[in-house]
């Protein structure tokens, strides 16, 4: 099989049993391995998707310019769909995103434009108004809005979900994701329970994260929110494209289990995922009593591990954030020791 350019290559990614890391799970998982779109990420569906409808609007013309929010995966999807097809790419990313992916972002042709992360997303200072700003300062500007444009859940409506489905020849009964903007989640859960009602749907969400309290109370509580290490779980805002009525539940889950899952995957399955994917995994821990032999449930494992090989892949890093104990014979530890032993004489 030849491909006329890369575009062509997104989607139809495999769906791989997971066998090693759910041996206490009562139930056939699998995991949707969105690494292996050529992006490493879901994202490069919606980027296209969102892209070519815009395009087939009017909204964007030949030459002209594709601005977003974006934690990263989206930017880079963005930015490959606009180098074949010749748009600039002006993105803005708060500052908590690792540099492996500014890098990245850079290395395929996108301007990045750095945002405070502490920044309310009110604040025109914030990822979100900076990006509204320039779309209205540059001529000949489309700005893509994930968080509310509609053709992003329509992209996994159209592709993820039907994969999904036929992958699992119809027999799918649990979805499980990370929810920020919402699209793949409910794009493909949207699908799904067209096919079969019952399909639960459940959401992971981070710790500093508004979207389970709004789900369970319609309250948009400001208080929730607080920096927090995993990315592209959980949001600030509450995006159009995150359609709580079929979400059955939301499970918030840590920054330290999920990183500590990610790196579990690795090594038990041989699946180098993100920091999402071990997100996903640790809310299918904390919902296993509910689980039958007759469930089959699908995780979706949103990008690629390759891209935080700096943060939870890196043993330093998270012996910073106190996700691994002090190393054995280091500084840290001996000095500790030698506390202990002064306090004793
Ligand atoms: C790594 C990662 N996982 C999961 C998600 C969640 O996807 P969605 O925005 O479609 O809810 C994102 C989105 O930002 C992401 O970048």
């Amino acid at each position: 099989m030849v491909y006329n350019n890369i575009l062509e290559t997104i989607g139809k990614t495999p769906l791989v049993r997971l066998n090693n890391v759910v041996s206490d799970i009562p139930a056939t998982v699998y995991a949707k391995l969105e690494a292996f779109n050529p992006g490493l990420s879901a994202k490069d569906r919606i980027a296209l998707h969102m892209i070519e409808r815009a395009e087939r609007l009017g909204q964007l013309k030949p030459g002209g310019t594709v601005v977003d929010a974006t934690s990263g995966n989206t930017g880079f999807s963005l930015a490959m769909v606009c180098a074949i097809k010749g748009y600039k790419c002006v993105l803005t990313v708060t500052s908590k995103v690792s540099e492996d992916k500014l890098n990245n972002l850079r290395a395929m042709g996108a301007e990045v434009v750095l945002c405070p992360q502490e920044a309310k997303p009110t604040d025109p200072r914030s990822y979100y108004r900076r990006a509204e700003q320039l779309a209205k300062d540059i001529p000949n500007a489309f700005y893509v809005n994930q968080n509310f444009n509609a053709d992003n859940g329509d992209a996994h409506y159209l592709s993820t979900g039907p994969e999904i489905w036929e992958q699992t020849h119809g027999r799918v009964t649990w979805l499980i994701g990370s929810a920020s903007t919402g699209g793949t989640l409910c794009g493909s859960g949207r699908y799904l329970q067209e096919q079969n009602p019952d399909l639960k749907v459940v959401a992971v969400d981070a710790f500093g994260s508004v979207l389970k309290k709004y789900h369970e109370t319609g309250v948009y509580d400001e208080n929730e929110i607080y920096a927090y290490r995993i990315e592209g779980t959980g949001k600030n805002i509450i995006p159009a494209n995150i359609d709580f009525e079929m979400i059955d539940r939301f499970v918030k889950v840590t920054d330290k289990d999920s990183a500590l899952r990610a790196r579990e995957l690795a090594r038990k399955e041989g699946i180098l995922a993100g920091y999402s994917s071990g997100a996903t995994l640790q809310c299918l821990q904390q919902i296993k009593d509910e689980l039958t032999p007759e469930d089959v449930v699908v995780l979706i494992f949103a990008d690629h591990g390759s891209k935080y090989v700096s943060k939870i892949f890196n043993d330093e890093w998270m012996r910073s954030q106190d996700f691994l104990p002090a190393e054995e014979g280091s500084e840290e530890l001996k000095k500790a020791t030698s506390d202990i032993q002064k306090a004793l004489c």
